[in-house]
C-alpha cells in the first residue's frame, strides 16, 4: 500500500512524534534541535508543540507568538494563522500554558 501511495504522491508528509514515558527527559530539546537541523538541510519542517499543559517550544526558540493552539481549538484562529517562523525557515505551531481546558 505504501508503494502505491508513493507513486500517487512522491513527496508524502512524514510525521515524527517525540514522546516519553517520563517527564523532563529531553523531548522538547530533541524536537527543537532535530527540527532546526532538518530545516537547515533543506527539508520543509513544521514543528507542532503537543505539550498542551506547559508548552515551551516557543520559549526555547525565543519566539513570542500572539496566538497558539488554544485559539485554534476555541475557533478564534486557523492553524495557518497561529503558525510562526523559527530559524532556518522552520515553521512552528505553538501550544498554550496554564489553560485547564487544554490539558
Ligand atoms: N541532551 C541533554 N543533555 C543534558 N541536559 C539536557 C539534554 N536535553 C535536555 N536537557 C535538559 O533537561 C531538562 C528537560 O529538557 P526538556 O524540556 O527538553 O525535556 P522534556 O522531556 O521536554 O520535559 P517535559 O516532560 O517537562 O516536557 C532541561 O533542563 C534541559 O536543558
Ligand atoms: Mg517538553
Amino acid at each position: 500500500m505504501s508503494g502505491l501511495r508513493n507513486v500517487a504522491n512522491p513527496n508524502p508528509v512524514r510525521v515524527i512524534t517525540v514522546t516519553s514515558g517520563k517527564g523532563g527527559v529531553g523531548k522538547t530539546n530533541v524536537s527543537v534541535n532535530m527540527s532546526v537541523a532538518l530545516a537547515a538541510s533543506g527539508q520543509n519542517v513544521l514543528l507542532m508543540d503537543a505539550d498542551l499543559g506547559l508548552a515551551n517550544v516557543d520559549v526555547l526558540l525565543g519566539l513570542q507568538p500572539s496566538y497558539n493552539l488554544s485559539h485554534v481549538v476555541n475557533g478564534e484562529r486557523s492553524l495557518e494563522e497561529v503558525m510562526v517562523s523559527g530559524p532556518e525557515g522552520l515553521k512552528v505551531i505553538p501550544a498554550s500554558s496554564g489553560l485547564k481546558n487544554m490539558e
